[in-house]
């Protein structure tokens, strides 16, 4: 059976790496992307990229609206490898850490939660509140891999595209995909 991965992007700033990811994941046969866009990322799709929406719409395998409820991806009984929230914005943040499962995107991942399945949120806001960290944190000792869009340097960017890259490797990596993203710390172990 295909990895079934959901990827799930929100309206906070930074569609990019949701995009970016799904860029990564499009190219390994053996992975089914689940994508699921909320209308305020369809707006900053179109306000912060140069992508329109259908092409990013192209990058998955199966497509859903946020108030999709009857959605496959709505029950635990739909086996999936893990859910990505790329970004999350601090509203879905707070409905996934309180459960309140009013549209796809909390509900798929309440199903991630309670399933005890992996789940990555890419939460994205600055600078944090009180309410955000307390969510966050609620979330982590749930399991949960709160991994916020923050660049590394040891790699030497020369671009925007470099920090993407790398970042998005870093999520593969949770998602225990192998990839050739970016290179990574010593890892030719030379000395
Ligand atoms: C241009 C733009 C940028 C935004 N950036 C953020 C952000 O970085 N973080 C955030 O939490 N909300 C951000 N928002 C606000 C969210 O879009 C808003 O809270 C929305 O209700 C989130 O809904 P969703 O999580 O269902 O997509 C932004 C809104 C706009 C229009």
């Amino acid at each position: 059976m295909k990895k079934r991965i959901v990827v799930a992007i929100s309206g906070a700033t930074s569609s990019i790496y949701g995009i970016r990811l799904l860029e990564a994941l499009r190219r390994y046969e053996d992975i089914e992307i689940h994508l699921i866009i909320s209308h305020w990322a369809e707006e900053n799709i179109k306000i912060e990229t140069s992508y329109s929406v259908e092409e990013i719409w192209a990058l998955a395998h199966h497509n859903y609206c946020n108030n999709e409820m009857g959605a496959r991806i709505s029950s635990g009984s739909f086996r999936v490898s893990g859910m990505v929230v790329i970004p999350c914005s601090m509203k879905t943040l707070s409905a996934i850490s309180c459960g309140f499962t009013e549209n796809l995107i909390a509900r798929a991942a309440d199903v991630m939660l309670k399933e005890h399945r992996s789940l990555i949120i890419v939460p994205r806001e600055t600078p944090l509140n009180v309410i955000h960290l307390e969510n966050m944190l609620k979330l982590a000792r749930m399991g949960v891999s709160i991994m916020p869009p923050m660049p590394s340097f040891y790699h030497q960017p020369k671009s925007v595209d470099d920090l993407l890259n790398h970042f998005t490797g870093r999520v593969l990596d949770l998602l225990g995909i192998d990839h050739k993203m970016s290179g990574r710390w010593n890892d030719g172990l030379d000395d």
